[in-house]
Formats: structure tokens, sequence, C-alpha cells
């Protein structure tokens, strides 16, 4: 079949490779974006973020109603879940989303192949698709950006069914009466809380002595405290060596070793240990694009691989792997190859969408100390703001670091309620340079969260008005 000929081909249709294929097509280059699965959006879209967000708020609506409403004044009797329905709304957002993606593609004029991508020498990709017959594409430059997979636990092996990564965990048929999870980060805290609401007895198992390793640690510890008031068990400094499946049918039951310690058990356990990047059946060889000492593809600051007119962006190479990091890097990547120009930003916010929300942005206060830097710090809490209390939110505060002589936010560190909005405003402050003094006398609206920030910031270059 004759070769179809690019400006850019684009591999991996996740939050980096789709939108890059947008703002490509926005820009006037004629793209393709490869891709393996039907739906567009990848794991964020299909089996990550969105369905993970949607499955939090039905849950924490389910728990509010039992157990929350009374704060109020008022009591509902009978709630009841119905599991189906809650995975069928669920499945409905990721259908939205990614029909979304396959619409945007159609109006930016973007040309989606369906298969699997690999080079095949400079300047060409081939696609197999699922029947096996093969296109060939050409291109004037290449953006890989094909993601991150589930990172494997030595001794553990996923069976998809009792023994499962992210994906299954969005969709278990019943709620397991025992589950445990290992690894206390992003997926591990996301998904304890959500089957712990619909009722199971959730044990976390984590390798370090704390939880959520790389944010702050007062604030981490400040989550576990309140997790645990929730119902969730953390076993910390825990290290798993073994899974196995023991019994039939109805009896069968997971049997986890633990070094040092009993063997627990369970219905289902989730293995959530990390992600690793995917850089499988490319034929990177064929091109000369090297990888890292950590198996992701090596870039310079500008997204370069080693070879030239090959780039690549998102969980594939260095940096958190996060979705809207992935998505800065793709237009970032574009705008560059076709203006010559794109902006870098290392201000990316991570949010763990527990409740309460746990948000971080820039450096920590446990960096700052390691790294000798000298920084003042500014706390308020949620239970002295009047929407807190109003929202029957008062748990969790917002903490500020900035330099103790310039006053510049160095970091940005929040647990409470909507959390992951609040920060956005403190990653704006970082990105401009701004000061706290600056967050302090920019008006914010009143009764809002928003205020919880204010104060920090007035607590950080000052003192808090309302404290
Ligand atoms: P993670 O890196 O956040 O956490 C993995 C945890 O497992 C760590 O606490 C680690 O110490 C622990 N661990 C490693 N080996 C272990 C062992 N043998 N036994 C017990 N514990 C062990 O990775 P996670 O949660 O799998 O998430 C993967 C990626 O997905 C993250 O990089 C995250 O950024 C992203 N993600 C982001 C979300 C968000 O933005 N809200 C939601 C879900 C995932």
């Amino acid at each position: 079949m004759a070769e179809q000929n690019f400006d850019l081909v684009i591999i991996g249709a996740g939050p980096g490779g789709y939108v890059a294929a947008i703002r490509a097509g926005q820009l006037g280059l004629k793209t393709a974006c490869i891709e393996l699965e039907p739906r567009l959006g990848g794991t964020c879209l299909r089996v990550g973020c969105i369905p993970s967000k949607a499955l939090l708020e039905s849950s924490e609506l389910y728990s509010e109603a039992r157990h929350g409403f009374e704060a109020h004044g008022f009591s509902v009797k009978g709630v009841e879940l119905n599991l189906p329905a809650l995975m069928q709304r669920k499945d409905d957002i990721v259908t939205q989303l990614t029909d979304g993606v396959a619409f945007l593609f159609k109006k930016n004029k973007v040309e989606r192949f369906f298969g699997h991508g690999r080079f095949d020498g400079p300047g060409r990709v081939i696609v197999k698709a699922n029947d096996g017959t093969e296109s060939t594409l050409t291109y004037k430059n290449c953006i890989i950006a094909t993601g991150s997979k589930y990172a494997a636990l030595r001794g553990v092996e996923l069976d998809g069914e009792r023994i499962v990564g992210s994906t299954e965990a969005l969709s278990f048929p019943e709620v397991p009466a025992r589950l445990i999870v290992i690894g206390a980060g992003y997926i591990g805290l996301e998904m304890a809380s959500v089957w712990s609401r619909l009722g199971s007895q959730v044990t976390v198992l984590e390798y370090l002595d704390r939880i959520l390793p790389g944010m702050d640690s007062e604030i981490a510890n400040e989550a576990q405290r309140m997790l645990k008031k929730q119902g969730l068990e953390f076993r910390l400094g825990t290290k798993v060596t073994g899974a196995k499946v023991v019994g039939k049918g109805k009896k069968a039951e997971v049997q986890v070793e633990i070094e040092g310690a009993e063997p627990l058990s369970a219905d289902r356990v989730l293995v959530a240990v990390g992600r690793w990047p995917n850089t499988d059946g490319l034929n990177l060889e064929s091109v000369g694009v090297k990888l890292d000492e950590r198996g992701r593809i090596d870039i310079d600051e500008h997204f370069h691989t080693s070879t030239a007119n090959i780039y690549a962006i998102g969980d594939v190479v260095k940096g958190p792997m996060l979705a809207h990091k992935a998505e800065h890097e793709g237009v970032a990547c574009v705008e560059q190859i076709a203006t010559g120009y794109g902006h870098h930003t290392h201000n990316i916010p991570g949010v763990v969408y527990t409740y309460p929300e746990v948000a971080s942005v820039g450096r920590t206060e446990d960096e700052l100390k390691e790294a000798g830097v000298e920084y003042k710090k500014g706390s308020f809490i949620f239970k002295a703001n009047g929407r807190a209390k109003a929202l029957n939110a008062t748990d969790g505060r917002v903490k500020l670091l900035a330099d103790a002589k310039t006053d510049r936010l160095l970091g940005a560190h929040i647990i409470g309620a909507r959390a992951g909005d609040l920060i956005a405003e403190c990653v704006m402050a970082m990105e401009f340079g701004a000061c706290s003094e600056d967050i302090a006398r920019t008006s914010h609206s009143h009764p809002s969260l928003s205020e919880i920030v204010k104060e920090a910031a007035w607590a950080t270059f000052a003192q808090a008005l309302h404290s």
C-alpha cells in the first residue's frame, strides 16, 4: 500500500498525544495520531483519572448520604447502593469524553490511525491494525506519547480478577468484603477510599514508613490521620513478598505474604506500586532513540530525543506521571515544532482526590530543609473559614512556603475540601514569580474557601487576619 505523508505523526492518543494532535491541527500541520485502543483519550480518560473521579464522587455522595447529613439537621433512611448503576454512570462519562476527543480530531482535521505504531527506520512509522494489515506513514516530525503501564511487583502476579491493577479495580463486580491495597500512593489511596466508602474493609500496605511519598510530609501525615478516621487501616514499613489465590469458586481468597509478619488474606488485592514507561514494540533501535537509566525515553529540555525530528512527551519521559504534565508538554512540543518556541514549566501541581483532597505544587518543606534554603512558612486552617463551616468541611489546612529574603512563593501544600481547585491560584502565583504578599493583597471573594489561601499568605509574609 502507498505511503501516506504527514507533517507530524503522533504515537499515542492519551492526554499528551491527543492534545498535541489537536494543537497541531489548529496550527495547520497535516497530522496523524496512532492509537491501539478503540477509544481515544489514553489511560487517563479510559481507565484512569476520569473513571476514578466518577467513582470518587459517587462513593463520596453515598457516604455523605449515610453519615454526613445529620450534621445539617436532617437524616435520610434506606440509602441503598446500586453498584451496576454507579458503574454505568462512570462508563457513560468515559464514553462521552472519549467520543469528545474523536469529535475534536475531526474538527481539527487530525487523521486517526487505529493500531499499534512502530518505527521502521528514519522518517517512517508502520501501523499494524488488529486484523494484521499494515499501513506506512512518513513524517517530517514525530512525537512519541505512549504513556505508561503498571509497574510489576516481584512475587505478585496479577490475574486480573482477584489480584489486580488499577484498571480492574475500577470495575469490581461486587463490593469486596476485604480489600488489600499494596502501595499508599495516588492510585492506592483513591481506590482505597472508593471501596471503603462503598463498604469494603480496606488495609493499605506501604513499603515506606509514610504515605504519599513526594508530597510534603506534614500534610501527608495529616492525610493519613484523616483517612484512618474514615476507616482505612494502614500498615507502613511493610514489604510484600508475594500473593497467591487460594481456594476455588466462592471460597477463593488471596493470601498476601509479608516479610517478617503473618500473611494477610483478602477477597481482592489491588497492586498500585507505581507505573512504568511504555516503550514496548516501538522498534526504537531502528531510529536510534535511546532510553535513560530508568527505562524512559531520554530527552533534552526541549523534548528532543537522541534522534533528530523525533520528540517524546508525557509519562514515557522524565517528570511526574500526570495527565496535565503530558498535556502541557504536548502543546509546548507542537508549538516549538510549528513556531520555534514552546512554553515550558516546572510548576506542575499534584492532586490526590481523596476526601479531603491533597494538593501540592513546588517544593516541599522537607526538600527546602534538605537543600538548606531559608524559608518562611504560613498556614491557615479550614476550621477558621466561614464557607468551610457552612460546607461542614472544616478539616485541613493551606500551607505556603516562601523564600525568607524575597518572599517569593516556593511551594504550596493543601489538604482540605476542593484542595485540587484551590491549588490553581498557587500554581499561577508561582508561574508569575509572585510573592506571598501578592496573594495576600489580591482580593478574594467572601465567603469562599479561597480565603484560606489568602489567610495562609498573610500568615507567611505578616500575620493571618483571622487567627
Ligand atoms: P505512586 O508512585 O503514587 O505510589 C506507589 C506507592 O507504592 C509508593 O508509596 C511506594 O512507596 C509504594 N510501594 C512501592 N513498592 C511497594 C511494595 N513492594 N510494597 C508496598 N508498597 C510499595 O504510584 P501509583 O499510586 O501506582 O500511581 C501511578 C502514577 O499515576 C503516579 O505517578 C501518579 O502520578 C499517577 N496518578 C495520578 C492521579 C492523580 O493525579 N490524582 C491518580 C492516579 C494516578
